[in-house]
């Protein structure tokens, strides 16, 4: 009973939305479309699916597996599992990774609402130097950042509130959809640009001499980012699944609709940006600089539609932060109102206004004279750091030894072939993968980013 009233997602089309919401965010956005460009084009592309094939797909069954088995929040999930070992530990860990994430992913899911803003009315418009400018006085702008990220906060929580169906469920089943029309369009309207074809060939024209160590570990950690891995939500989305749900079949089907979008953005800035003979780059000086640039210059002859396509990719943008924001919050919800027996209400007010504070410490970090720098590096960057390449990997890599080498092997098939009702023919890939090949691959990139390797 008690699992009846956390409440669970009413339809498998609601699981696929709401968690594909999760995995497609601003990583899809403004880091693989350059990667791709840089790495290969088409080879970096094909090495991605093997990524997501061998690893992010067993990381998300095993995540997937965790939750549905615990239907409780992340870290209980794994105390029950673990059996009163240190195993839960990693329960916590990922928890708090949510945690520290969510404050400064708010921060951007704001400056993407601001970015709304500024499009309608045509504050973004003008040249090259000004639209720069115009990106560093909002960053460091004591109130603006600060108000955004308040507002999508609020958003977010009133989201949350509502639950699991009504909420998350719910909002997911209009953003979704919404957010692959607007992509749609704006695909449409930058491969209508005269000369947009040669970006078009930048991103998918295979060139394998482009392929070393670098690249192929550099689409591992992609992966990783992209499918929200190790950071609960997976987790937490699964311990609301039905026990009908194909764990597997959904991770496949969740893992090419976050490689679709990110590929459809793709052909959105490397035609615009190649058709203006601007050369794109990667995070968020390309979606609040670049960008914005190209879409003067390209519609330049044809302002209301330059217009339009500047509000519907901000729109758009906004959208994918905010459904991954949703994620972040609902791990902490989640935990908080189980943990400490109270009412799911207070636990969102608890995440919403603490997250809310270490946001707004971040975003101030960013202004000038904030005295918010420590080691040369602003608190915004620090918490980018720890999260994405100390906490992540860690986290990722004893979630898997968790799975593939301590959970009794019953429960793990079970969960993988819902109680023996369906073949699991890959589950012995599936084992293989989690055991050996995720785990020494986690290993690497951590490694690698500190250059041991
Ligand atoms: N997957 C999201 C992205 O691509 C980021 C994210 C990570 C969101 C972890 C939630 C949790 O941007």
């Amino acid at each position: 009973m008690a699992e009846l009233s956390r409440g669970n997602f009413g339809s498998k089309l609601g699981v696929i939305l709401a968690t594909a919401g999760s995995a497609v965010g601003l990583g899809n956005i403004w880091r693989f479309p350059y990667m791709a460009g840089q790495n290969g084009g088409a080879v970096f592309i094909i090495i991605y699916l093997a990524c997501v094939l061998i690893l992010g797909i067993p990381c998300m069954v095993s995540e997937f597996i965790i939750g549905r088995h615990g239907a409780s929040n992340t870290a209980r999930a794994y105390s029950k599992l673990a059996n009163g070992t240190a195993w839960k530990v990693v329960g916590y860990m990922e928890v708090l990774t949510g945690y520290l994430i969510t404050g400064y992913y708010a921060v951007v899911s704001g400056w993407c609402c601001n970015y709304i803003y500024a499009s309608i009315a045509g504050e973004l418009k003008g040249d090259p130097t000004y639209v720069s400018q115009y990106f560093e006085n909002f960053c460091s702008d004591p109130v603006r950042p600060v108000f955004w990220t308040v507002v999508i906060f609020l958003i977010t929580h009133f989201v949350i509130v509502h639950g699991v169906r009504n909420g998350i469920e719910k909002a997911s089943k209009w953003m979704m959809p919404t957010l692959f029309i607007l992509l749609l369009v704006i695909v449409v309207a930058a491969n209508l640009l005269p000369g947009s074809s040669k970006g078009v060939e930048f991103l998918l024209k295979p060139d394998f001499t482009k392929v070393d160590k670098d690249v192929f570990l550099g689409a591992v950690g992609q992966c990783f980012y992209s499918l929200s891995i190790a950071m609960g939500c997976l987790c937490t989305y699964a311990s609301y699944f039905s026990r009908r749900t194909n764990i597997v079949n959904s991770a496949v089907q969740i893992s090419l609709i976050d490689t679709l979008v990110a590929i459809l953005a793709g052909l959105v800035i490397f035609p615009a940006a190649f058709s203006v003979g601007i050369s794109p780059d990667s995070g968020p000086k390309l979606i609040f600089i670049t960008l914005p640039n190209v879409f003067n210059e390209a519609f330049a002859s044809i302002p209301w539609l330059g217009w339009l396509v500047s509000l519907m990719f901000y729109a758009l943008l906004s959208l994918a932060a905010l459904t991954s924001l949703m994620s972040l919050h609902e791990v902490n919800t989640a935990f908080f109102y189980e943990e400490l027996h109270i009412s799911r209400k207070k636990g969102a007010w608890i995440v919403t206004v603490s997250c809310g504070i270490i946001g707004a410490i971040c975003s101030l970090s960013l202004s000038k004279h904030s005295g918010l720098v420590f080691f040369g590096k602003s608190l915004f960057d620090i918490f980018d750091f720890v999260t994405g390449q100390i906490f992540l990997p860690i986290t990722g890599l004893l979630m898997c030894l968790f799975v593939g080498w301590y959970v009794p092997k019953n429960i793990v098939k079970d969960e993988f072939t819902n109680w023996g009702t369906l073949k699991g023919t890959f589950y012995g890939f599936y084992l293989f993968s989690v055991r050996f090949i995720c785990p020494l691959l986690i290993l690497a990139i951590f490694l690698h980013q500190f250059n041991v390797i």
